[in-house]
């Protein structure tokens, strides 16, 4: 088939799953166009037959990040194909690419390829390590060669769909899934017995109210001209705040980081069908 265009369309608060996708498009060779759903929903946004759609998004507790759906659901297809990705910090993504898979036929796509990749876990630091430096140049590799793959196939045969529910994630060892199945269970309960909540926080002595944190935060949870504090309500705990502070002012002092960091330290690789 003819091709004319590759969309790069993503929800990335901490720029992973924009790295993915931006390398899986730039692999097809073809001319790009990026919408970015990070900040603002999409417009709508029509694509072609003839167009291809690489979507990349990440996993929230083995799902797609609830508000990536959202942002993303301007996106229509005509019998476009289009690659499902998500990207996860090397525990799981459990359900997440099935979900993306199906989301993007119901708005029109065939979804002629699916993959995850590893991204540096969020709440990854220099003390607790998730998955550090990931996408890594391997990865941007294997995310170009997916993208060559994919137009090879659409170029010499039909757009044909694939089964998402036949991406398995590479597996973690039992007693690492146990620690940490243990560990959530236990985090539950404790939140039960004694509700608290969890935000990021900004170090005063460091911030010097450059007003960053305020311009790309996806949800507006911190306001312009006021980077000290945080609406528990609005934040949805991305940590993009934390990830591209320049002062390193802001911290998230999640008990998961610990865990995450002991348990899923065996770099995964990435997986996927074309
Ligand atoms: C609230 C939250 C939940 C997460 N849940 C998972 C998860 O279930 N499995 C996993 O492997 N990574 C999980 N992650 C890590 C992200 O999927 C990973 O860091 C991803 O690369 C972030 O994408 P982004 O850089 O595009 O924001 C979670 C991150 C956050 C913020």
């Amino acid at each position: 088939m003819q091709m004319n265009k590759v969309y790069a369309a993503y929800f990335s608060p901490t720029h992973t799953s924009r790295t993915v996708a931006r390398e899986v498009a730039a692999g097809t060779e073809l001319p790009r166009k990026e919408l970015d759903a990070t900040l603002a929903p999409l417009p709508e946004t029509a694509l072609t037959a003839d167009d291809l759609l690489v979507a990349a998004v990440p996993v929230y507790g083995g799902q797609v990040a609830p508000l990536a759906l959202r942002r993303l659901a301007g996106l229509r297809g005509e019998g476009t194909p289009a690659a499902a990705i998500v990207v996860y910090g090397n525990r799981d993504f459990g359900h997440a690419a099935v979900e993306l898979a199906a989301f993007l036929a119901e708005r029109g796509f065939v979804v002629t390829a699916v993959a995850a990749f590893v991204g540096e876990h969020s709440y990854s630091s220099a003390e607790t390590p998730i998955a550090a430096g990931r996408p890594s140049a391997v990865d941007c590799r294997d995310a170009r060669k997916l993208g060559q793959r994919l137009v090879e196939k659409l170029r010499w045969g039909e757009v044909k769909g694939v089964r998402a529910a036949r991406l398995r994630c590479p597996a973690s060892g039992w007693l690492a899934q146990l620690r940490f199945v243990r560990f959530v269970l236990g985090y539950r309960h404790e939140m039960k017995r004694k509700p608290a909540v969890l935000l990021p926080v900004t170090d005063a002595a460091r911030c010097v109210n450059c007003g960053l944190c305020a311009r790309i935060c996806p949800t507006g949870a911190i306001s312009p001209g006021d980077g000290l504090h945080t609406d528990a309500g609005k934040c949805i705990r991305c940590a993009a705040c934390v990830k591209d502070c320049p002062h390193g002012a802001r911290t998230y002092a999640t008990p998961f980081a610990a865990v995450l960091s002991r348990n899923f330290s065996r770099p995964k690789r990435n997986v996927w069908m074309v």
